[in-house]
Formats: structure tokens, sequence, C-alpha cells
């Protein structure tokens, strides 16, 4: 088989810039997210798609995982990869709130890794920080007390200026949460279904490939559970998706057809307050969203869930078999209080720059850019200064969003609650409210583009 030249994705973005009606962009809630479609795809969209694959689970009690080789299955062809236990994505870690994780990394890559658990609330010494490296051949076990919201979190590597690499050679798996109680009445076993996002480039042999590129690497095909294009068949019922984007530098627009819609329920930080009813969601680099899709009544019909901007057809649903009694949509979860600020509130701004800096400084692995004392409540500002989207990350805590001010203006559903990412575009300033309760120790603020963290876009602050 031949795999066609492609061109670069800046090409396809002037492209889309050009051609795209600029009412169609409004009518979609305004700001572009678009970032190259791949005209001329290395994976075009197959014929018959392959099945979607379900990462095996482990109960993170008492887990190992091993970096290293995998191959991924590409339906035509397989192409050498890196994975968790050979797979990759790696293995769906499962564990309770107020229970606890004991993870032991082997690394048997030939290069130094960590692991960083994304959106999980750990000491400083496991939170994966690019000073713990784990060298080639050596072991780190990371240990620590669910002190968390139940959620669907994830795991990929943090070694500086190699995490981008890393990620999208494969080393990701996704970490669920769960609280029996909480989550009472939703759907679960077959009906609640992890799918990790992202894009990916073969080379002209077929192969997986990473290219350095400072402004972020998107890719020209999609990737589900590592499957390019997969369908899946699933029962006429209530269904729980929990989603990620665990691509590197692409947001992607989710939607559906035939007005088959989402009910939002949750997003990084666990369950919102209620759910809400969405024909589309964008999605950035490392945020996720939960979302129940009802296929009750819907038998012998196919339903696609797309990447509208991408135009892609990222798995296709196709509805059979049996229906049996199933879920129901709660109307309500557990209310959420709000953090507030007083007078007194200390306020901070990060302006990030281009892709490699935020206010002015490019990451040193031993240099503490602030502090911040335990229990203080503080509102951050993250303000885009050129070269965005700039899906901003905070460690060792979650935050609520305020506000969005210019752009595009408004807080979206699925930034409600509580977020450990969010997305700003350029001309937009982005305000959280947030608290670091459980440690104290050197967290990262950074950018989740990876190219961009990877090149500097990044910090360290001290919890004291
Ligand atoms: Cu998912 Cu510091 O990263
Ligand atoms: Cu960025």
């Amino acid at each position: 088989m031949t795999f066609r030249s492609r061109h670069p994705a800046i090409d396809r973005r002037e492209f889309l810039k050009r051609a795209a009606p600029v009412a169609g962009a409004i009518a979609l809630g305004g700001g572009s997210v678009v970032h190259g479609c791949g005209s001329d795809p290395s994976m075009p969209e197959p014929e018959r798609r392959p099945l979607l694959r379900m990462p095996p689970t482990l109960e993170a009690t008492s887990a190992t995982l091993t970096a290293g080789a995998a191959e991924l299955d590409l339906g035509t062809h397989t192409s050498r990869a890196w994975g968790y236990d050979a797979a990759a994505p790696g293995p769906t870690l499962r564990a309770r709130v107020g229970g606890t994780a004991d993870v032991r990394l082997l690394n048997r890559l030939a290069e130094d890794t960590t692991i960083h658990w994304h959106g999980m609330v750990v000491p400083a010494a496991m939170d994966g920080h690019p000073a713990d490296i784990v060298r080639p051949g050596a072991d780190y076990d990371y240990e620590y007390p669910i002190v968390q919201r139940a959620a669907m979190n994830w795991y990929h590597p943090h070694p500086h200026g190699r995490t981008g690499r890393q990620t999208w050679r494969g080393l990701a798996g996704a970490f669920i949460i769960a609280d029996p109680d909480a989550e009472q009445g939703l759907p679960t076993g077959p009906r609640e279904i992890p799918l990790l996002l992202r894009d990916a480039l073969l080379d002209r042999s077929g192969q997986l490939e990473y290219r350095r590129r400072d402004s972020g690497l998107v890719g020209d095909f999609p990737l589900v559970n590592g499957v390019p294009y997969p369908r899946v068949t699933l029962a006429p019922a209530l269904h729980r998706f929990r989603i990620l984007n665990a691509s590197n530098a692409r947001v992607f627009r989710l939607g559906m057809a035939d007005g088959a819609r989402f009910t939002l329920i949750g997003n990084d930080g666990g369950l919102l307050e209620a759910p809400v009813e969405l024909d589309r969601i964008d999605l950035g680099p490392a945020e996720r969203v939960d979302v129940l899709v009802d296929l009750s009544g819907r038998a012998g019909t196919t339903l696609p869930l797309r990447c509208l901007d991408a135009r892609w057809t990222l798995l296709e649903i196709r509805v059979a078999g049996e229906a049996d009694d199933g879920n129901a949509i709660p109307s309500a979860f557990a209310p959420i209080p709000a953090l507030s600020s007083g007078p007194g509130t200390r306020e901070r701004e990060f302006r990030f720059e281009g892709h490699r800096r935020i206010n002015g400084r490019e990451y040193e692995m031993d240099r503490i850019d602030f502090r911040v004392p335990l229990g203080d409540t503080e509102v951050w500002h993250f303000v885009s200064a050129g070269g965005a989207p700039h899906p901003v990350h905070v460690h060792g805590t979650h935050f609520q969003v305020l506000s969005r001010r210019g752009g595009r203006g408004r807080v979206f559903p699925w930034e409600r609650g509580w977020k450990d990412t969010v997305l700003v575009e350029d001309d937009e300033t982005v305000d959280v409210i947030l608290r670091f309760e459980r440690h104290r120790g050197v967290y990262l603020l950074h950018c989740h583009n990876l190219e961009h963290e990877d090149r500097g876009m990044m910090l360290n602050f001290e919890v004291t």
C-alpha cells in the first residue's frame, strides 16, 4: 500500500481561514479553534471500519505499569509505538474515592520518563515532576491516597522537553476514580465507555511519526482508543461516554448527527451540579467530558460521533440488540460550593506568550516562580499573548472558572464545576479561583499544548 504525501497542517489552516464562511464560525459560538484538518491524510477513512478497542482495566490499588515498546494496530498494518504494558493507550486504571493508588512504573524505554497523574491531587513526590526522573531500567513506586471527587483523570509522561514525543508515541492511559454513592443510577459496565481521542501522523512507510513543531503537533487522522475511525455496536439504552482529549495540540469540536445530543454530566473534576443538553462540545488537549447518550428507541440506526472541525467521524455507533430496563438521566447531582474571593484575595496574572514563555520566561527545572500558602484562596488570570490555543493546566488542585473576557467571552457549560485544564484562545483572559488544600511542595503550571510545554511554557510554584 502507498502513503500519500501530506501538506503541513498550517497550509490547511490558512486554506480554511480563507475558505470557511465567517458566518458559520460565528454561529458555532465564535472563536476559531480550527487546527488544520488534513485534507490528504496519511490514514484515510476506511470503507470498513475497525472495531473499537477497550483498554484493559487495572485496579490501581496494586498495579504495575511497564513503559516500553508497543504496537499500534491500524487495521491495514501495524505501526511501532510506545505504550504502557505494550498497549497504546495503556490500561484504564480504576480506584475508589477514599481508597489508595499504588502503582509501580518499570521504565523499559531507552530514555528517562516519569508518570504524571493528570487531575489527581497527589503529594509532590508522586506527581511525576520532571525533577523526579525515572532512568531507563529503573522503577518508581507511585503511592498515594485518593482524596478527591470521582472523575476520569489520566496518566502520561512528564519528563522535561520530552513529554510531547513520549505521549505522541502512545504513552497515555485513563484513570477512573469511582464513587458509587455519587454516581448512583449512571450506566456502568458495558454501558460506561472510556474514549481516548487523539490525532496522529504516519511517515511514508506507514509508521507513527513525531515531528518537532513549535506551534504544536497536529495529526491528520484520528485515533479513538488507539484505533483509526472505529465502529462499535451498542444496545438501545442509555450510555455513559468518558471522553478525554489526549492529543498533543488539537482541539476537538465534538458533535453527533441526526438530532442526537449529548447530555453533559461532568468534566475534569467530576460531576456537574446538573445535566446539560448540548449539540457540540469543544474539548482542548487534556480536557475531559462525561456525557450520556441515549440510544433507546434507536435500534437499527447508526450514529456518528464527529469532530465537526476536522470533519472526521471519530466513532460510528451502530445501535442493535435488545433494549433493557436501563438507566434514566438523573435530574441533578450534588451541589458544588462556589469558591469566593474577598477584598484580601491574592491575584496573579500569567501571560502565555507565543510558543514557549509564561510572563517572559521559559521553564527552568530548579527555579520556583512563586509560592502559594496552603489553604489560601487565590484568583489567577490566564492571558493569551499570541500562539493560542493554550490549554492551561494546574497541578495539585482543581479550580473553578469565574469568567472569560475577550475572545469567546463566556464560560461554556463544560467549563463549570471543577476543572484542572482550561482553554485560552488569543485575545482571551480566563479568570479562575483556586485553593491548594492537601499537599505542600513543588507543582507545575503549564500549557498542555505539549510542544509549548516542552519548549518552556511551564513554571514551578511551591505550595508552602
Ligand atoms: Cu497532563 Cu502537567 O500535565
Ligand atoms: Cu500554549
